[in-house]
């Protein structure tokens, strides 16, 4: 009889056991709902934070207001036109939204008279594309060859620190955009 003591103690003392288990592996299986939770709560906010490294490379500098020569500054290497006129400044993407070639900006020979977006409007430049002859009109509407969509217009600002132009890439305007200095 005595030997079933530490039997019952023993058995006591292996459901403790159990139950410790038990409540152990409830705790995990909650940590981990929980961490998942946590980690898909954490993605969708991720998803939600702009990319700022991709959004600063596609902003720069341009220089100082003053620094632009009055009329058009191509920037070759972010394929861009700068516009300035007066204190008035905006740009437009020199990619063809055909198939991406660079479109020239052409001085015509004489003021044109065209209708766009039903209003009258005279213009003296437009944009050509070399490659399978699309044209734009000056403010970047295209009218003729295979463009299916006008040339887009880049968000300008001026620089906090020292006051010169940035271009923004990452943000696309209304062709009625300008940024007066
Ligand atoms: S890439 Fe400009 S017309 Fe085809």
């Amino acid at each position: 009889m005595e030997e079933k003591k530490p039997l019952s103690h023993h058995k006591q003392e292996s459901e403790e056991q159990h139950s410790s288990r038990r409540e152990f592996l409830q705790k995990v299986g909650v940590g981990s709902v929980l961490l998942s939770a946590g980690a898909v709560g954490f993605q969708t906010l991720r998803s939600l934070v702009p990319n700022v490294l991709y959004e600063s490379a596609r902003k720069f500098k341009i220089g100082l207001p003053t620094q632009l020569s009055e009329g058009v500054t191509f920037i070759e290497d972010k394929q861009l036109y700068i516009f300035k006129e007066g204190k008035s400044f905006y740009s437009i993407s020199a990619s063809c939204t055909h198939l991406g070639c660079t479109v020239k900006h052409t001085k015509l020979n004489q003021p044109k008279e065209v209708e766009i977006h039903g209003e009258k409007k005279t213009i003296t430049s437009e944009f050509h594309c070399p490659c399978h002859g699309s044209k734009y009109y000056a403010d970047g509407t295209n009218y003729a060859g295979p463009a299916p969509r006008p040339l887009k217009w880049y968000k300008l600002e001026l620089s906090p620190d020292d006051g010169q132009l940035i271009a923004d890439m990452g943000i696309e305007v209304e062709q009625n955009f300008r940024l007066t200095v």
